[in-house]
């Protein structure tokens, strides 16, 4: 199958191109400043944020292929922080990136999968788009986001044979958790003391969390599965719960477990 993932260089991203790969499959995948290559793998330069740039992606994939099987929008990034402190500059690139990212690919992908008439369209979530998180409003807005996109999407391209399917992780050791940009302003941990505990508290889950190799395994399933199911939630049993628990608890009552596990 013909592959095209947004986001290799670090990662899931990288997990899953070497893994799908190793599968027999033909990887390409985007990045803005990958040094250590996979062998056997196509990079391609292409920043999120750019529309001609993610257009030019999809377009050399169809210039050496002819045909797009595959396309995993993966490509993202996280804005911690209380939501008062965080900026409209910030709200806009979180939005821009993980939103806005994946309607630029979509906006070329769709065309050539309804064309040859079949596809499978893999977007990456998170269990922070199933539930609003404390101090990851923005990035949670920018998942909830890619949720509502795609259940609508799901719907309208099934009678051209596209499959969606949605990935929602829970915490796993990447280099997300470096590359979160947090709001540092002392007046905001002033004016909210638990920001700094729920922020060591993620940060933990995240470093100590599943690695990224147990998902690429999850994912090169699903790839073969010629009838995947529209959601996959992979994280650990103690998350996949909380998602149970957001659907059938009173709304106050999950607020309160989800309060008193970041320490609020
Ligand atoms: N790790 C977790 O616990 C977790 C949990 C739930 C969901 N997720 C989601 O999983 C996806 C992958 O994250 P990860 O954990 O693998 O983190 P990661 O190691 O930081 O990888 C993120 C990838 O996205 C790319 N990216 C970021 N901003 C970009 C932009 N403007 N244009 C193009 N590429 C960009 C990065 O490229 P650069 O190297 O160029 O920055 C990198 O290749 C994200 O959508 C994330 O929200 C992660």
């Amino acid at each position: 199958m013909i592959i095209l993932i947004t986001g290799i260089s670090s990662g899931f991203g990288r997990a899953m191109a070497e893994q799908l790969s190793a599968d027999g499959h033909t990887v390409y995948g985007t990045h803005r400043n990958a040094t250590d290559l996979l062998p056997g793998v196509h990079y391609i330069k292409a920043d999120a944020q750019k529309d001609e740039e993610c257009q030019a992606a999809v377009q050399q994939v169809l210039d050496a292929e002819g045909r797009i099987d595959v396309f995993i929008n993966n490509a993202g990034m996280g804005i911690g922080g209380p939501l008062e402190f965080s900026s409209l500059e910030d709200a806009r690139k979180q939005m821009d990136v993980n939103w806005m990212g994946m309607v630029r690919f979509l906006h070329w992908v769709l065309p050539v999968m309804r064309r040859q008439k079949s596809g499978k369209i893999i977007c990456f979530s998170s269990i922070g788009g199933l539930m609003g998180l404390p101090f990851q409003g923005l990035y949670s807005a920018s998942k909830f986001a890619i949720e509502g996109y795609c259940e609508a999407l799901r719907m309208e391209v099934r009678a051209h044979n596209i499959k969606v399917v949605v990935i929602e992780p829970g915490d796993f050791a990447t280099s997300f958790t470096a590359k979160r940009k947090s709001v540092a302003n002392p007046e905001a941990h002033e004016a909210y003391p638990s920001y700094a505990r729920s922020l060591a508290s993620i940060e933990h889950d995240e470093t100590t969390g599943l690695k990224p190799d147990f998902l690429a395994r999850r994912i090169s399933k699903i790839v073969k599965n010629p009838r995947p199911r529209y959601r996959y939630i992979i994280s650990t049993l103690e998350q996949r719960l909380s998602v149970f628990l957001k659907a059938i608890l009173p709304p106050s009552w999950f607020e309160a477990i989800l309060r008193s596990y970041y320490k609020l």
